[in-house]
């Protein structure tokens, strides 16, 4: 069966830098606290923090396979019967990548590797390697469509247009979020593709002497017609959970003579 409401929903969290021990132990509080879900999602490099000095650093902390953060996001997905998705380290050989697992109750994990990195990742990490695709996901509630992005994906509307295309309801979007202005753009975002979003951001800081990063919250849930459904305080844990009508995703009508996707004229388009 189809889904037609659906509980999606974030986790804003508060990791201190290079100890994946206590940042996993604080989440599993989180999420196992959290009211029923569907779908939630957790923030980009959530068990490592963000603010790698080199790439040795970050080689030191990746896993490969199923490692302490993919085993964790399985384990509350199993435990808590709904799919998760959160970021971390990936290693694949002598390749590095910002990924998010998508963890489902059945045991299954897709992994969506960060197409366009920002600012210092582009010295750390490859740049994904795959193309932007929306997954089936089979939840309590029914069936609904996803696509994973994350962070500064926002910045570039093709990302989220390719996974709108594909059929994405819901843009699931892990962050780690320095400017301030992403949970107004991520409006946009929905608007012009007619989808949901839900951006877990973090707070706090990576205090790592000069290349120290803070951190903006406001973890948002967005709907298809720019609603900002939820949005957490700038500081602070947080959970949250919303139902979603996906009625509204799948309808991609603005009135009697427009529709967002088939009025699109791709051959008018510079590519
Ligand atoms: C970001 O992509 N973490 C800003």
């Amino acid at each position: 069966v189809i889904a037609e409401t659906v509980r999606v929903g974030f986790v804003q969290t508060d990791p201190r830098f290079g100890d994946v021990a206590r940042n996993l132990e604080r989440v599993d509080r989180l999420v196992r606290g959290a009211p029923d879900f569907d779908v939630l999602v957790l923030p980009e490099l959530f068990s490592t923090g963000y603010c790698f000095r080199d790439r040795a650093e970050l080689e030191s902390m990746a896993e490969e396979g199923h490692g302490p953060t993919v085993g964790a996001l399985l384990g509350w997905a199993s435990a808590r019967g709904g799919w998760l998705v959160g970021g971390f380290a990936e290693r694949d050989g002598s390749r590095l990548f910002n990924s998010a697992a998508l963890a489902g109750p059945d045991g299954t994990v897709d992994v969506y590797r960060k197409v366009h990195l920002f600012d210092r990742e582009t010295l750390l990490f490859d740049p994904g390697d795959r193309p932007f695709r929306a997954a089936d996901l089979q939840t309590r509630s029914g069936r609904m469509r996803v696509g994973v992005m994350i962070c500064f994906d926002w910045r570039f509307p093709e990302a989220a247009r390719s996974l709108a295309l594909d059929g994405a309801e819901v843009l699931l979007h892990p962050s780690n979020l320095v400017l301030d202005v992403c949970p107004e753009a991520m409006i946009t975002r929905c608007l012009e593709n007619g989808v949901f979003a839900v951006t877990a951001n973090r707070v706090g800081e990576d205090d790592r002497g000069e290349l120290s990063v803070r951190f903006t919250g406001r973890s948002q849930i967005t709907g298809p017609r720019g609603q900002v459904l939820a949005r957490a305080p700038r500081g602070g844990e947080w959970v949250r959970v919303e139902p979603l009508d996906l009625t509204q995703a799948r309808d991609k009508r603005i009135n009697d003579h427009n529709d967002l996707l088939r009025d699109r004229r791709p051959e008018r388009y510079v590519r």
